[in-house]
């Protein structure tokens, strides 16, 4: 039996709160299902050289966790990460720059990761590499020698190499994304530009016609794994919540209004301030929901040492404060904005009280909420979502309504009608969306790709 082992930068710590994000779910369902190792950054920075691992064993699985110097982090993961690779992979050029210092600690941190982690690695081992942070690991791990399949999955857009060619090393990151086996995408579409990166860099006989990547003696298999929910767990989670203290207090503080919900870590690539103005639009445009829609945004706070970051935290309660300077009544608020997170199921049951779910990024790889609050409903009187049609998880939830996120009058339409939807109409999309879900859910993601670095095992990615 092959052990599996995942890296992220991020890992979920048992009975800490969990991490925000869909990869941290994503991951720990899958090694609750298989066990294994769980490698990544513990959340903590020092002034020293990193020591060895400290690690923790929990229900089967291992979570090996490594510190990372100050100044390090601040260059790897506020730097290039997150001002680079993650404005330029969701399209944003204007939040992005380039740094080469910020580049060779990116570079240094990734050979970090792989020296911690290779004394941990056992013979039998496949090994599952976790989004943007850790895209060169697979190639220093082939470099100290690892010959064991290599995963790597994305967790974001991966953008079409007209976009990508803006970074100046982007032949680097298309070469080290082909020291992998498998190189896992949300989306069709991401997987296609995956395709125009390499076709310009090997050319177009390097994609064989069975969809693989030959180059040089290797051979790849790059695909399509849309990362899905745990839908039972989910639907569990809400129905307990929904007599929990929080969401209690919540819903009879409506007293009798509907309610409409948003879930977002605070980024900018959440389209949050165009959601703002879309519902503002909403209130001009349809003046007899005044006093009766409840708009409750939740946004924990994210990446707060990142300036484009620091921004929109300040742009977002200036807006909200003007809505609700311009619109609140003495008994009503139309926005109640929160910078802070909640437990998992806490958002489950305010998703599930929601007669809206909005989910409308400008940019997204799958987005997790827009399907946990899909799964979240009451079947028999089902809430409506307002999706994005430029987040990956529109791709399989059509039965939403799909919006232009930067159209505010669009988005301000579809609010009034999802909240005019007809019960049997209602019904209807949310069954079709629910049955997709389970099609596609968590286990089936993390169990497709786990098959294919296990076919990758032996000679699979030889030259034949
Ligand atoms: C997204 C990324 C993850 C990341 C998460 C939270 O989901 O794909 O890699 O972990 O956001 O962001 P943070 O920077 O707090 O880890």
């Amino acid at each position: 039996m092959s052990r599996l082992v995942c890296v992220s930068n991020r890992i979920s710590l048992p009975r800490k709160s969990a991490a925000p994000g869909g990869l941290a779910v994503g991951v720990l369902s899958a090694l609750k299902r298989t066990g294994g190792l769980w490698f990544g950054w513990g959340g903590d920075t020092i002034g020293h050289e990193p020591g060895d691992p400290d690690q923790l064993i929990r229900d089967g699985v291992t979570y090996a966790t490594i510190d990372l110097r100050t100044r390090d982090f601040e260059l790897y993961y506020n730097g290039y990460s997150n001002q680079m690779l993650w404005p330029l992979f969701h399209y944003f050029l204007r939040g992005m720059r380039y740094s080469v210092e910020e580049r060779d600690a990116y570079e240094s941190v990734n050979r970090l990761f792989a020296q911690k982690l290779l004394p941990l690695l056992q013979e039998r081992d496949l090994i599952w590499v976790h989004d943007y942070h850790l895209i060169p690991l697979g190639r220093q791990l082939r470099e100290a020698g690892v010959r064991r399949p290599l995963g790597f999955f994305l967790h974001i857009p991966f953008p079409n190499i007209e976009m990508l060619r803006v970074l100046p090393t982007y032949a680097e990151l298309l070469r080290d994304l082909t020291h992998y086996d498998v190189v896992g995408f949300q989306t069709q579409n991401d997987l296609k530009a995956f395709y125009s990166g390499i076709e310009h860099l090997f050319g177009a006989e390097a994609i064989r016609s069975d969809g693989r990547i030959r180059v040089g003696d290797r051979v790849l298999r790059a695909d399509v794994f849309p990362i899905g929910v745990d839908v039972a767990s989910v639907q569990n989670e809400a129905v307990e919540a929904m007599s929990s203290d929080v969401v209690r207090r919540m819903y009879d503080s409506l007293m009798g209004r509907h309610l409409m919900v948003g879930v977002d870590r605070l980024d900018y690539s959440k389209g949050l301030p165009e959601r703002f103005s879309a519902y503002q639009h909403f209130l001009e445009t349809y003046p007899e929901n005044s006093g009766r829609i409840t708009y409750l945004q939740i946004a924990p706070l994210s990446r707060s040492d990142v300036k484009a970051y620091v921004e929109i935290r300040q742009a977002l309660e200036q807006a909200a404060g003007r809505t609700n300077g311009r619109f609140a009544d003495t008994d009503w608020t139309p926005i109640r904005y929160l910078n802070r997170n909640f437990p998992h199921s806490t958002l489950m049951g305010l998703l599930r009280s929601a007669h809206v779910g909005i989910v409308t990024p400008l940019r997204d790889g799958m987005n997790l909420v827009a399907k946990e609050f899909v799964a979240a409903q009451n079947a028999d009187d089902p809430g409506v979502l307002v999706l994005s049609t430029l987040a990956g998880a529109a791709r399989e939830l059509n039965s939403a309504l799909l919006v232009n996120p930067y159209d505010s009058r669009a988005v301000g339409h579809a609010i009034q009608a999802a909240l005019s939807m007809p019960l049997p109409e209602r019904r209807e999309r949310h069954a079709a969306m629910l049955q997709t879900l389970k099609r596609n859910d968590i286990a089936s993601w993390s169990r497709r790709f786990v098959e294919a670095l296990e076919k990758a095992d032996g000679t699979d990615t030889r030259v034949r």
